[in-house]
């Protein structure tokens, strides 16, 4: 049983005694719709694939679903030569996955993942779009990494049955997922969720529906305590990621880590710190706004703290 028990200040899970009802309930999740084919949503594909699960992937771009079903295919390749599946597991995975740029072809599945852009009214505008066309008890949930989950709950027909279900990059690799629930969420859409995590074979932690929830409200600070480090000449790009993977053992230092996830993800969710906390201790790096006004966002536009244009990385300053 894969399940972090964190103590939590509201026992609501307690009230039902221990995990009776978790396997039961997830039994009703056959298919799942997924919204946003990007680096996340293609990662959550992946593995609910493995898992046995029918995915229906969705995307406002077709070459975003084409990329993203290619990239699945390699990543699963990948699996089968260091023989974590085998060849026939690859092909059925590939085979449950089906793209629609059609959002309410989502509507018959009994789970809802979005992982859509990081900005709210993006996640609201597409629970809005989706909610007329759902079944009754299709559980909705949102990978967010720091936005409410009370409040997009609270724009749905359906607060009860909404969760935050937050992955963690890559996805076939890191074996976590954050399960938030709303003030709202009751306990039988929770029950269903842990046995979704459990039966993705990954391991679930509970977190509290505050900003940025547990791993990006430590995470976050620290990459962009590294950004002031570098802001202030502290370090340059290679002492200071050199500095943490050798003296912390981090398998990526801290600016390499923010290029991976993204720059503009690492700046929405510092605000999301800032503004929801309203404490300065928060407050983005002006060197990490000027980087994402540049466009700068990391791996995915080829230039971040790293210039990653040539055959190896090159630090930026
Ligand atoms: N799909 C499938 N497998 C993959 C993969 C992918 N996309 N990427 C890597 N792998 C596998 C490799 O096949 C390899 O498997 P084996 O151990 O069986 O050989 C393993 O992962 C390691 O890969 P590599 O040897 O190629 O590379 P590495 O040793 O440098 O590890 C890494 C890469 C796993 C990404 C490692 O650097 C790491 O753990 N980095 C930190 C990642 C991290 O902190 N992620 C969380 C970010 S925070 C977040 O996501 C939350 C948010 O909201 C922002």
């Amino acid at each position: 049983m894969s399940f972090i028990d964190l103590p939590l200040p509201m026992p609501r899970r307690g009230a039902y005694g221990p995990q009776r009802f978790w396997k039961e309930y997830s039994m009703n999740v056959q298919t799942v719709g997924i919204v946003g084919a990007g680096q996340m949503g293609n990662g959550i594909a992946h593995v609910f694939a493995v898992a046995g699960y029918n995915v229906l992937l969705n995307d406002i771009s077709q070459d975003s679903l084409d990329a993203a079903v290619a990239l699945i295919a390699k990543n699963l390749d990948r699996q089968v030569q260091r023989e974590k599946l085998t060849a026939q597991e690859r092909d059925e995975a590939l085979a449950r996955i089906s793209t629609t740029m059609t959002l309410t072809d989502l509507g018959p599945t009994d789970m809802i993942i979005e992982a859509a852009t990081e900005r709210e009214t993006v996640k609201t505008a597409i629970f809005e779009d989706l909610v007329p066309h759902l079944k009754p008890n299709t559980i909705l949930t949102s990978n967010t990494s720091s936005i409410s989950i009370t409040r997009l709950a609270s724009r749905t027909d359906r607060p009860e049955k909404f969760m935050g279900f937050h992955f963690m990059n890559p996805v076939p690799v890191m074996q976590l997922v954050e399960l938030i629930r709303g003030i709202a969420t009751d306990d039988e859409t929770y029950q269903t969720c842990l046995g979704v995590v459990e039966r993705l074979g990954k391991t679930a932690a509970s977190a509290e529906d505050f900003p940025a929830f547990i791993v990006n409200r430590i995470l976050m600070p620290m990459i962009n305590e590294a950004v002031y480090t570098l802001y202030e000449g502290v370090g340059n790009v290679s002492s200071i990621d050199s500095a943490m993977k050798l003296g912390t053992n981090h398998p990526m230092g801290p600016l390499e880590l923010a290029d991976f996830i993204g720059l503009d993800t690492c700046l929405a969710i510092m605000n999301v710190l800032h503004d929801g906390l309203a404490d300065t201790k928060y407050r983005p790096c002006p060197l990490l706004t000027k980087y994402v006004e540049a466009g700068w966002l990391g791996r995915k536009t080829s230039r971040g703290f790293y210039d990653y244009r040539g055959e190896a990385p090159v630090p930026t300053r």
